[in-house]
């Protein structure tokens, strides 16, 4: 039993190639009903779940480039450098050497980064994206319960032999998402890009080291 948990919880990364191939309906659905059994406070369940695939998924994809050309973004959980400490930072450098490095793009290329984030926002060639949004007053703990969820949802694919990028990014276009969808309320966590990696592009053979136990964990026994 630990060794399943072991091969989906690692067997899980962030994919930034994907194949064009779309997931079944079938499958599609099977993934997020059992997404629906994640965690929430007193069973709220405060998520709300957008899933754009085909024609919509492509003019949404024009649309976010046309709004990132404008330099048209809106949050809805707003975004701050100085919310990271300097360890966070230090994550951060390590793993932006790792991915820039896998792409080929130098350390301070700040033009190649940005071209390469822009281009993300076609959800990194992925047929399928899912929008988390929290809805009630989406304070801190509402957008902790969609955390919970959005986990659950990426390890429900995984366990269907789905591959999944969260992206972060994808929420800082958030009128531009809820205007294609034609929503008028949530806010909008994040994106989780999914289909089926193309494994020969090397982006999705980089790895990602974890800190080690006792920097996050103490244990009272
Ligand atoms: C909330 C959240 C936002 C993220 N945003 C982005 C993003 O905008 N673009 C991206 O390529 N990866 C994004 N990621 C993926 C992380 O970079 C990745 O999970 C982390 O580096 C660990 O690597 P792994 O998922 O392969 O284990 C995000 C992940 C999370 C959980």
């Amino acid at each position: 039993m630990s060794d399943y948990a072991e091969t989906l919880i690692r067997g899980r990364r962030a994919t930034r190639a994907f194949r064009p191939d779309p997931v079944p309906e079938e499958i599609l659905r099977a993934v997020f009903a059992l997404a629906g059994a994640a965690p929430s406070n007193s069973n709220t369940q405060p998520w709300r779940v957008e899933v754009v695939s085909g024609a919509m998924r492509h003019r949404l994809a024009d649309a976010l480039r046309t709004a990132h050309a404008a330099r048209r973004t809106t949050v809805d959980f707003p975004y701050r450098e100085d919310m990271y400490s300097t360890e966070h930072q230090r994550r951060r450098a390590a793993f932006g050497a790792e991915l820039y490095g896998a792409l080929g793009i130098g350390q301070n290329d700040h033009a190649a980064r940005a071209a390469y984030d822009a281009e993300s926002l076609r959800f990194y060639g992925a047929p399928h994206v899912a929008f988390l949004f929290v809805t009630g007053d989406a304070g801190a703990r509402l957008a902790a319960d969609v955390g919970i969820y959005a986990q659950t949802l990426l390890l429900a694919m995984t366990a269907y032999g789905l591959d999944s990028c969260p992206q972060g990014l994808l929420s800082f276009y958030a009128d531009t998402v809820r205007d294609e969808l034609g929503l008028d309320s949530g806010k909008l966590l994040v994106g989780i890009s999914f289909g089926y990696a193309d494994e020969a592009a090397p982006v999705n053979h980089i790895t990602t080291g974890r800190a080690a136990l006792d920097t996050t964990t103490t244990f009272h026994l």
